[in-house]
This record gives C-alpha cells, sequence and structure tokens, in this order.
C-alpha cells in the first residue's frame, strides 16, 4: 500500500490567489514544499504580493492572470501555464488544482436577474467545472482537484438572499463527486472545502465595510469567531498533500462550528 504522490505536490495551481482564502492557501502550501502557480483576476499587484510573502517563505510561486467566468480563454490559459511549468520548474504537470477564485454577495430571490443568476452561474459552477476539464490533461496522475465550495450548502447556513451564490456551489460540490469517481482510474483525488463565513474581501469587502456582522457570526459560530483566511488556506494545503491520500468525493467543512 503506497500513497500516489510525494507528500506535497510539486506544483500546485491556486485560483484566485491575488487574496483571501486563494492567498492563505498559496503560501501553506508553499510551506510544505510545493511550487504554486497563483492567478488574480483584476489585481496584478496583490498577486505580486502573494508571490512575495511565497519568496519570503523561501518558496517558488508565478502570477497568471485568469478569469474564471471567461471560458474561451481556458486554452490559452493552459498554454500560458505549460510555458510556465516548462521554463520555472521543468514540469510538463501539475499535482493540484485549487479552483478556489469566485466572488460572492447575495441578492433577493425577488430581484434577481437572469444576467446576475449566469454571472454566479459562470465564475462558480462552469468556470471552475471547465477549468478543470481544460487542465486535466496537465493533472499528473495521483493528483489532486480541489474546489471551494461553502457552508451555505448545508441546512443551517440558509441565508436568505443566497439561492443564486449557494445553488451554484451546490451544483460544484455534486459535480465533484461524480468526478472523484469518473477520474479515479487515474488515482486523481477530487474534493470540495466548504469555508464557513471567513474575514476576506468577498461582497465587496462586506467585512471591512459592516465589521458589526462579525459579532452576529461570531454567536452562531461554535468556536466563537468569524473565521480567517489560514484556518482554510492551512486545511486546503492538508488536503492537497498526502497526508490526505485516503479522503476522495467529501466536502470537508472549515467551519469552526457555525451553524451547528
Ligand atoms: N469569505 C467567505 O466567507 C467564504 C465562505 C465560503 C466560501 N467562500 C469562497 O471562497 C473562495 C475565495 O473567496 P474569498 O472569500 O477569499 O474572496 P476574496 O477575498 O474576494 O478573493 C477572491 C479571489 O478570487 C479572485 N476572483 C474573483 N472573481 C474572479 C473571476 N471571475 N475570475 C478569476 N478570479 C476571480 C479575486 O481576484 P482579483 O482580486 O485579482 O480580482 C481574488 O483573488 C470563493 O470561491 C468564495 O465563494 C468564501
Amino acid at each position: 500500500m503506497s500513497n500516489q504522490q510525494s507528500s506535497a505536490p510539486s506544483v500546485a495551481v491556486v485560483t484566485g490567489a491575488s487574496a483571501g482564502i486563494g492567498r492563505a492557501a498559496a503560501v501553506a502550501i508553499a510551506r510544505r514544499g510545493s511550487g504554486v502557480v497563483v492567478t488574480y483576476r483584476s489585481r496584478p499587484e496583490e498577486a505580486k504580493a502573494t508571490v512575495a510573502a511565497i519568496d519570503g517563505i523561501g518558496g517558488r510561486a508565478h502570477a497568471l492572470r485568469l478569469d474564471v467566468g471567461d471560458s474561451a480563454t481556458f486554452p490559452a490559459f493552459r498554454a500560458d501555464l505549460a510555458d510556465v511549468l516548462d521554463r520555472e520548474w521543468g514540469t510538463g504537470s501539475i499535482g493540484a488544482l485549487v479552483n478556489n477564485a469566485g466572488s460572492g454577495g447575495g441578492r433577493a430571490f425577488e430581484e434577481m436577474t437572469e444576467e446576475a443568476f449566469d454571472q454566479y452561474y459562470r465564475v462558480l459552477l462552469r468556470g471552475p467545472y471547465f477549468l478543470t476539464q481544460t487542465l486535466l490533461p496537465l493533472v499528473a496522475d495521483g493528483g489532486v482537484i480541489l474546489s471551494v465550495s461553502s457552508s451555505s450548502v448545508r441546512p443551517g447556513d440558509t441565508e436568505a438572499g443566497y439561492s443564486g451564490y449557494a445553488g451554484m456551489k451546490a451544483g460544484l460540490v455534486v459535480a465533484s463527486r461524480f468526478l472523484a469517481k469518473e477520474l479515479s482510474p487515474r488515482g486523481i483525488r477530487v474534493n470540495t472545502i466548504a469555508p464557513g463565513p471567513t474575514r476576506t474581501r468577498i461582497g465587496d469587502d462586506a467585512f471591512a465595510r459592516f465589521p458589526e456582522i462579525a459579532d452576529g457570526i461570531a454567536a452562531r459560530t461554535a468556536l466563537g469567531r468569524l473565521g480567517e483566511p489560514e484556518d482554510i488556506g492551512d486545511v486546503i494545503a492538508f488536503l492537497v498533500s498526502a497526508e490526505a491520500a485516503w479522503i476522495t468525493g467529501q466536502d470537508i467543512q472549515v467551519a469552526g462550528g457555525f451553524a451547528l
């Protein structure tokens, strides 16, 4: 019986690593010894800050632009990625893909438009689904696909206004479970991780604009506080490592006991 990966993937791709959970995950993965390709959409300077943070702990990272809501650009992204992998790491494959990029914010059902619904769909479900398909030829046998879902998928965290957001995250959870079976002949593990409310820029920086939200969340959280990006990033780094080699097809809650 043996693990199919070394303890950490040689190179991991983390989407949406110019902020929040993605940045914390990229740093935590690098700390375990992997190279990391970090992607950003609108803030290259923040992606550079992630690369600098990884440099600062003796790791190695490279930033690429990617809009997960624009699947027509995925083939060009794959070509750029293959080029970077060859140039920077002398490899043709990645050991892990972390589908983290996303945006949040609610919209009441009666105010939902088809355009807004399609935007949730493009970024939160179609994007990671087809990015995974596009990058699959680069994912090493025994590699890992890990997508970021949300505690809003489970009963208990059912806030008015989140039917669009949570509906897409639920689709990602179910699709990932099916991929865990479909990709298993190659030893590829597929999981999702479901953060609870976490202090990031999500929702147009809602936690900074309305700090009082944190108190209400802390009161509903068994461990008594809002999540921090590192709470999630450390678990992402574990889930893509060989220590998690027997975990596949799961949605892992990382929420400090929110809405239990
Ligand atoms: N924070 C929470 O409470 C919470 C809870 C459950 C799940 N999540 C999930 O966690 C993931 C990360 O969110 P976060 O909280 O860390 O948010 P964040 O601080 O706003 O960071 C979002 C990241 O995703 C990137 N991004 C946004 N839209 C994108 C797009 N269309 N294409 C490519 N990249 C895009 C951003 O890039 P730029 O800044 O460069 O544009 C940024 O790097 C999301 O999937 C979110 O749904 C968050």
